[in-house]
Protein backbone atom coordinates (compact mmCIF):
# COMPACT_ATOMS: atom_id res chain seq x y z
CA UNK A 1 0.00 0.00 0.00
CA UNK A 2 1.51 3.13 -0.98
CA UNK A 3 0.14 5.30 1.29
CA UNK A 4 1.05 9.18 -0.22
CA UNK A 5 -0.59 7.58 -3.38
CA UNK A 6 -3.42 6.71 -1.82
CA UNK A 7 -3.84 10.47 -0.56
CA UNK A 8 -2.52 12.40 -3.09
CA UNK A 9 -4.63 10.59 -5.66
CA UNK A 10 -7.75 11.56 -3.89
CA UNK A 11 -7.98 14.74 -4.80
CA UNK A 12 -7.78 14.82 -8.80
CA UNK A 13 -10.26 12.09 -8.51
CA UNK A 14 -12.60 14.45 -6.93
CA UNK A 15 -11.74 17.62 -9.35
CA UNK A 16 -12.89 14.92 -11.49
CA UNK A 17 -15.85 14.22 -10.36
CA UNK A 18 -16.87 17.90 -9.72
CA UNK A 19 -16.53 18.86 -13.40
CA UNK A 20 -18.30 16.17 -14.63
CA UNK A 21 -21.22 17.13 -12.34
CA UNK A 22 -21.01 20.83 -13.04
CA UNK A 23 -22.16 20.27 -16.52
CA UNK A 24 -25.60 19.54 -14.64
CA UNK A 25 -25.25 21.10 -11.60
CA UNK A 26 -23.98 24.43 -9.91
CA UNK A 27 -22.27 23.33 -6.42
CA UNK A 28 -24.28 25.89 -4.28
CA UNK A 29 -26.01 24.95 -1.17
CA UNK A 30 -26.32 21.16 -2.11
CA UNK A 31 -26.44 18.02 0.18
CA UNK A 32 -23.41 15.93 -1.48
CA UNK A 33 -23.43 11.77 -0.24
CA UNK A 34 -20.61 9.42 -1.22
CA UNK A 35 -22.06 5.94 -1.39
CA UNK A 36 -19.28 3.56 -0.82
CA UNK A 37 -17.28 6.17 0.37
CA UNK A 38 -14.58 3.55 1.70
CA UNK A 39 -11.97 6.02 3.63
CA UNK A 40 -12.92 8.65 2.65
CA UNK A 41 -10.36 8.70 -0.35
CA UNK A 42 -12.68 11.52 -2.35
CA UNK A 43 -14.97 13.00 0.36
CA UNK A 44 -12.40 13.98 2.06
CA UNK A 45 -11.20 16.38 -0.08
CA UNK A 46 -14.33 18.11 -1.31
CA UNK A 47 -14.71 20.55 1.11
CA UNK A 48 -11.65 21.76 -0.77
CA UNK A 49 -12.64 21.43 -3.99
CA UNK A 50 -16.29 22.88 -3.81
CA UNK A 51 -17.22 26.20 -1.73
CA UNK A 52 -18.70 25.35 2.10
CA UNK A 53 -21.86 26.39 1.38
CA UNK A 54 -22.15 22.66 0.53
CA UNK A 55 -23.11 19.81 2.97
CA UNK A 56 -20.54 16.26 3.17
CA UNK A 57 -22.17 13.11 3.68
CA UNK A 58 -20.26 9.62 3.15
CA UNK A 59 -21.62 6.09 4.44
CA UNK A 60 -20.08 2.54 3.67
CA UNK A 61 -21.09 -0.74 5.12
CA UNK A 62 -17.91 -1.46 6.46
CA UNK A 63 -17.97 -0.57 9.88
CA UNK A 64 -13.76 0.48 10.44
CA UNK A 65 -13.96 2.67 7.18
CA UNK A 66 -17.08 4.23 8.54
CA UNK A 67 -15.12 4.66 12.39
CA UNK A 68 -12.15 5.51 11.07
CA UNK A 69 -13.32 8.63 8.57
CA UNK A 70 -16.09 9.81 11.67
CA UNK A 71 -12.69 10.13 13.76
CA UNK A 72 -10.16 11.00 11.56
CA UNK A 73 -12.60 13.62 9.02
CA UNK A 74 -13.57 16.71 10.06
CA UNK A 75 -16.67 18.88 8.15
CA UNK A 76 -18.16 15.15 6.77
CA UNK A 77 -20.70 13.75 8.42
CA UNK A 78 -20.20 9.73 8.69
CA UNK A 79 -22.95 6.93 8.16
CA UNK A 80 -22.97 3.28 8.05
CA UNK A 81 -25.51 1.59 6.17
CA UNK A 82 -25.73 -2.65 5.96
CA UNK A 83 -24.91 -4.57 2.33
CA UNK A 84 -29.06 -4.04 1.41
CA UNK A 85 -30.49 -0.89 1.09
CA UNK A 86 -31.55 1.30 3.32
CA UNK A 87 -29.53 4.21 3.92
CA UNK A 88 -29.89 6.20 7.26
CA UNK A 89 -31.10 9.15 5.23
CA UNK A 90 -34.32 11.02 4.56
CA UNK A 91 -36.40 10.30 1.33
CA UNK A 92 -36.01 13.32 -1.18
CA UNK A 93 -33.09 14.82 0.95
CA UNK A 94 -29.57 15.14 -1.99
CA UNK A 95 -29.05 16.78 -4.54
CA UNK A 96 -25.98 14.69 -5.84
CA UNK A 97 -24.96 10.85 -4.69
CA UNK A 98 -21.73 9.21 -6.23
CA UNK A 99 -20.49 6.00 -5.97
CA UNK A 100 -17.77 5.23 -7.60
CA UNK A 101 -17.06 1.19 -8.09
CA UNK A 102 -19.88 0.16 -5.98
CA UNK A 103 -22.62 -1.15 -8.20
CA UNK A 104 -19.16 -3.15 -9.92
CA UNK A 105 -19.38 -5.46 -6.33
CA UNK A 106 -22.73 -5.97 -6.09
CA UNK A 107 -24.87 -8.61 -7.04
CA UNK A 108 -27.44 -8.47 -10.18
CA UNK A 109 -30.44 -8.53 -6.74
CA UNK A 110 -28.68 -5.79 -4.96
CA UNK A 111 -28.40 -3.83 -8.15
CA UNK A 112 -32.19 -3.51 -8.15
CA UNK A 113 -32.55 -3.01 -4.25
CA UNK A 114 -30.00 -0.10 -4.24
CA UNK A 115 -31.32 1.46 -7.62
CA UNK A 116 -34.41 1.97 -6.02
CA UNK A 117 -32.87 3.06 -3.10
CA UNK A 118 -30.47 5.75 -4.55
CA UNK A 119 -33.79 7.21 -6.32
CA UNK A 120 -35.62 7.19 -2.92
CA UNK A 121 -32.91 9.77 -1.41
CA UNK A 122 -32.19 11.56 -4.33
CA UNK A 123 -34.07 14.83 -4.55
CA UNK A 124 -35.86 15.44 -7.74
CA UNK A 125 -33.65 16.59 -9.92
CA UNK A 126 -30.83 15.17 -8.40
CA UNK A 127 -27.99 13.89 -9.74
CA UNK A 128 -26.68 10.73 -9.33
CA UNK A 129 -22.70 9.38 -10.69
CA UNK A 130 -21.72 5.87 -10.91
CA UNK A 131 -19.23 3.74 -12.09
CA UNK A 132 -19.48 -0.02 -13.60
CA UNK A 133 -17.14 -2.07 -15.33
CA UNK A 134 -17.96 -2.06 -19.38
CA UNK A 135 -16.87 -2.86 -22.63
CA UNK A 136 -13.04 -2.35 -21.26
CA UNK A 137 -13.07 -4.48 -18.69
CA UNK A 138 -15.17 -7.41 -20.42
CA UNK A 139 -11.87 -9.43 -21.49
CA UNK A 140 -11.85 -10.84 -18.53
CA UNK A 141 -14.57 -12.91 -19.13
CA UNK A 142 -15.03 -16.25 -20.07
CA UNK A 143 -16.01 -16.84 -23.86
CA UNK A 144 -19.67 -18.41 -22.60
CA UNK A 145 -20.19 -14.98 -19.95
CA UNK A 146 -18.89 -12.52 -22.88
CA UNK A 147 -22.01 -13.78 -24.87
CA UNK A 148 -24.12 -13.07 -22.22
CA UNK A 149 -22.77 -9.79 -21.43
CA UNK A 150 -23.12 -8.87 -24.81
CA UNK A 151 -26.59 -9.89 -24.90
CA UNK A 152 -27.02 -7.24 -22.33
CA UNK A 153 -26.65 -8.98 -19.26
CA UNK A 154 -24.83 -8.49 -15.96
CA UNK A 155 -22.31 -10.80 -15.64
CA UNK A 156 -20.77 -12.09 -11.96
CA UNK A 157 -17.66 -13.05 -10.96
CA UNK A 158 -18.35 -14.15 -7.13
CA UNK A 159 -14.48 -15.01 -5.61
CA UNK A 160 -15.71 -13.84 -2.54
CA UNK A 161 -18.96 -12.57 -0.44
CA UNK A 162 -20.86 -9.62 -1.93
CA UNK A 163 -19.49 -6.05 -0.83
CA UNK A 164 -15.81 -7.33 -1.17
CA UNK A 165 -13.30 -6.01 -3.90
CA UNK A 166 -12.80 -9.72 -5.16
CA UNK A 167 -16.77 -10.44 -5.97
CA UNK A 168 -16.65 -8.35 -9.24
CA UNK A 169 -19.64 -7.79 -11.39
CA UNK A 170 -19.64 -6.62 -15.51
CA UNK A 171 -22.07 -4.01 -15.93
CA UNK A 172 -22.80 -4.42 -19.59
CA UNK A 173 -24.37 -0.89 -20.68
CA UNK A 174 -27.46 -2.40 -22.22
CA UNK A 175 -27.93 -3.96 -18.26
CA UNK A 176 -27.34 -0.93 -17.07
CA UNK A 177 -29.29 1.91 -19.70
CA UNK A 178 -32.55 -0.88 -18.93
CA UNK A 179 -31.92 -0.12 -14.93
CA UNK A 180 -32.07 3.19 -15.23
CA UNK A 181 -35.10 2.71 -17.31
CA UNK A 182 -36.40 0.64 -14.54
CA UNK A 183 -35.97 3.29 -11.55
CA UNK A 184 -37.27 6.43 -14.27
CA UNK A 185 -33.64 8.27 -14.67
CA UNK A 186 -32.85 10.05 -17.07
CA UNK A 187 -28.95 9.17 -18.54
CA UNK A 188 -27.49 12.83 -19.19
CA UNK A 189 -23.96 11.15 -19.83
CA UNK A 190 -22.67 7.69 -20.45
CA UNK A 191 -18.86 7.42 -20.67
CA UNK A 192 -17.42 4.68 -21.52
CA UNK A 193 -14.52 3.46 -19.91
CA UNK A 194 -11.05 3.61 -21.60
CA UNK A 195 -7.50 2.10 -21.09
CA UNK A 196 -5.17 4.32 -19.36
CA UNK A 197 -1.25 3.42 -18.70
CA UNK A 198 -2.77 -0.37 -19.79
CA UNK A 199 -4.97 -0.38 -17.22
CA UNK A 200 -9.20 -0.37 -18.31
CA UNK A 201 -11.04 2.30 -16.16
CA UNK A 202 -14.84 2.28 -15.65
CA UNK A 203 -17.34 3.53 -17.44
CA UNK A 204 -19.07 6.71 -15.91
CA UNK A 205 -22.85 7.30 -15.42
CA UNK A 206 -24.33 10.05 -15.08
CA UNK A 207 -28.13 10.68 -14.43
CA UNK A 208 -31.06 12.28 -13.50
CA UNK A 209 -33.79 12.01 -10.78
CA UNK A 210 -37.38 13.27 -12.92
C1 LIG B 1 -13.52 -0.34 -4.59
S1 LIG B 1 -13.95 0.37 -3.07
C2 LIG B 1 -14.22 2.07 -3.54
C3 LIG B 1 -14.16 3.02 -2.37
C4 LIG B 1 -14.36 4.49 -2.74
N1 LIG B 1 -15.61 4.70 -3.43
C5 LIG B 1 -13.19 4.99 -3.56
O1 LIG B 1 -13.36 5.23 -4.76
O2 LIG B 1 -12.10 5.12 -2.99
C6 LIG B 1 -15.59 -0.23 -2.83
C7 LIG B 1 -16.25 0.29 -1.57
O3 LIG B 1 -17.62 -0.07 -1.59
C8 LIG B 1 -18.00 -0.42 -0.28
N2 LIG B 1 -19.25 -1.18 -0.42
C9 LIG B 1 -19.43 -2.40 -0.98
N3 LIG B 1 -20.73 -2.74 -0.91
C10 LIG B 1 -21.38 -1.70 -0.33
C11 LIG B 1 -22.74 -1.44 0.00
N4 LIG B 1 -23.70 -2.32 -0.24
N5 LIG B 1 -23.05 -0.26 0.56
C12 LIG B 1 -22.07 0.65 0.82
N6 LIG B 1 -20.77 0.45 0.55
C13 LIG B 1 -20.44 -0.70 -0.03
C14 LIG B 1 -16.81 -1.16 0.26
O4 LIG B 1 -16.80 -1.24 1.66
C15 LIG B 1 -15.69 -0.26 -0.28
O5 LIG B 1 -15.42 0.80 0.59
Amino acid sequence: MNYDKFYSNGKPTAEWLVNHISEFKQFKNLSILDWGCGTGRIIRHLPNVVDNSNSFFGTDYNQKYVKWCAENLNGINFKLNGLKPPLDFKENSMDIIYGISIFTHLSEELHFEWMQELRNVLKKDGVLFLTTHGDVHSSKLLPSEKVLYDAGNLVVHAYKKEGNRLFASYQSPEFFKNLCLKYNLEILKHIPGEITNSKPQQDVWIIQKK
